[in-house]
């Protein structure tokens, strides 16, 4: 392992870091069918770290043939309790082994190890909160008209579940999707990102140290094209995706045609509303971690700032302030506050919106073009345009980088005109004493997710996803099972 952070890692990151990786398939760690592989890089140096199997259709297949093995066999015969214990035990596991965890995060993602740890935390608490399912899945007694039936529902798994996560929380991700899978009795092929895949392989291996049968948990390593693979593999029952509108969009329409189950979690452009009678210092603090936490990398980022107009030059101020101090860095480095974009196409993506903002005739007045990287790892500095309209691009598309735009208004009406004059509706924010205003905005607000006076608050037994574009079906939370159950109906004659 060539690249200079890892000088800092724990023994067990390093060697696990050190790869290759192979697939995990039914309790094995298996090469790809044809023997590719692809490089995963650190995004603080731009050097690669290891060698990860590229799966392909043959392996996508054989993942796939494992989790139905898994679930017509040994899985089929864990009770709900035990699966419930199963579940407790690989959050155990991942809680002991949470420090080589958020190691292998903090250098494969680039995130600060601190955030690294919260992820892990995050992913500890998602897995018991599910393990809480298992037992409480209960069908219904329907009282139906014909006379002398006993009609009742039974819950059963949807079946083998692909589960496709983006770069930006790998493991958080991950555990979001397979959760409630294994809550409701399902087998998995998850894949992760090409650019983060070490935390789902090792969440791979600690699911069949907890005592999972092999096959329940495949990890199918692997990028685009393994996912769709994956995706139109026909012993799918159940497709998850997080990412790109793109590609869900692509996703969406293949599941609708071969009628598989499909749940999206998409992108977002969220509107963050700063109210004339807000506490001020905290909706500055809060806008500024609301955008650019994670390097502005979240799909719920507060990426477009309206505030009212009195307010607009010190709110501006304040934020400049917070960029200017900023401190970004490796993600090793324990001064670091933010890490770099994960990959060079992400800075390129971010870089472009910069230079497209600039030319719009938008002023950054923190940050702004970063430049050449020399070379080096991935970094943006948090950057703030003003004299932004609602018609530039760095005002209508997804950034998924540290860019902020900030626009004046006037009222009520007109902001939430504005804030939805969006295809995205992931989320949305505001800042406000008034809790009339607040309600009132709230339900004018088109998004699954509405913050009040914070942004971002998560939890797993709350829903979370999107209105209109950003995405179909809801993830935490019990709605989450329904995605991942089928109804039986059965009528008896007695
Ligand atoms: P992406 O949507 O291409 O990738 C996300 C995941 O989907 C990865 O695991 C990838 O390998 C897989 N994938 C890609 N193409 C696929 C296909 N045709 N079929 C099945 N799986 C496929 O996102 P990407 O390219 O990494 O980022 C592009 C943009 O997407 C970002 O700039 C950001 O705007 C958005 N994005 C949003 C995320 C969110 O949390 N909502 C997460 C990641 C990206
Ligand atoms: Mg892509």
């Amino acid at each position: 392992m060539a690249t200079a952070t890892a000088e800092s890692l724990s023994d067990a990151a390093r060697e696990f870091a050190s790869g290759p990786h192979g697939l995990v398939i039914g309790g094995e760690r298996a090469e790809a069918a044809d023997g590719r592989t692809f490089e995963t890089i650190d995004p603080s140096t731009g050097e690669p770290i290891c060698e990860v199997a590229q799966g392909g259709a043959e392996d996508a297949r054989r993942a796939v043939e494992a989790a139905r093995a898994a679930l017509d066999g040994p899985l089929r015969k864990v009770s709900p309790s035990k699966r419930s214990g199963l579940m407790n035990t690989l959050a155990e596991l991942i809680k002991a082994n949470g420090e080589e965890l958020a190691e292998l995060e903090s250098l494969d993602n680039g995130k600060p190890l601190a955030a690294a740890k919260g992820d892990i935390a995050a992913t500890v608490n998602h897995l018991r909160y599910f393990a809480g399912w298992p037992t409480k899945v209960e069908g219904e007694t329907i009282p139906v008209s014909a006379r002398d039936v006993l009609c009742y529902t039974l819950r059963e798994p949807v079946g083998v579940c692909a589960q496709i996560v983006p770069w930006n929380y790998p493991l958080l991700m991950a555990t979001w999707k397979v959760a409630p899978a294994l809550a409701s009795g399902c087998a998995t092929v998850l894949k992760p990102a090409e650019q983060t895949p070490l935390t789902a392989l090792r969440l791979g291996e600690l699911a069949l140290e907890a005592g999972f049968p092999e096959g329940t948990l495949n990890v199918l390593t692997g990028d685009g094209e393994t996912g769709a693979a994956l995706v139109d593999d026909p012993g799918v029952q159940k497709v998850a995706f997080t990412g790109s509108t793109v590609v869900g969009r692509e996703i969406g329409a293949k599941c609708g045609r071969a009628l598989k189950r499909v749940t999206l979690e998409l992108g977002g452009k969220s509107p963050n509303i700063i109210l004339a009678d807000a506490d001020l210092e905290a909706a500055i603090k809060g806008s500024f971690q609301g955008i650019y936490f994670n390097s502005g990398q979240s799909c719920n980022a507060g990426s477009r700032l309206f505030v009212q107009s009195d307010l607009f030059d010190e709110v501006v101020g304040g934020l400049t302030e917070f960029a200017r101090d900023a401190k970004v860095g490796p993600g090793l480095d324990p001064d670091s506050q933010f890490g770099p974009v994960v990959s060079e196409e992400q800075y390129d993506r971010v870089a472009g919106y910069i230079d497209s903002g600039l030319a719009d005739g938008a002023e950054a007045v923190a940050g702004g073009s970063p430049g050449d990287r020399n070379g080096g790892g991935y970094f943006i500095p948090p950057t703030l345009f003003t004299g932004v309209s609602d018609e530039m691009k760095i005002a209508r598309e997804e950034i998924f980088g540290p860019v902020l735009v900030a626009m004046p208004f006037d009222d009520l009406e007109e902001v939430a005109r504005r804030a939805n004059d969006t295809e995205y509706g992931l989320a949305a924010g505001l800042w406000t004493r008034d809790i009339s205003n607040a309600h009132k905005l709230a339900a004018m607000l088109e998004a699954g997710n509405v913050y009040i006076n914070t942004w971002g608050g998560g939890d797993p037994a709350a829903p979370f996803g999107g209105y209109k574009a950003s995405g179909i079906g809801r993830e935490k939370g019990h709605a989450n099972l329904d995605a991942y159950l089928e109804t039986k109906t059965v009528w008896t004659q007695l």
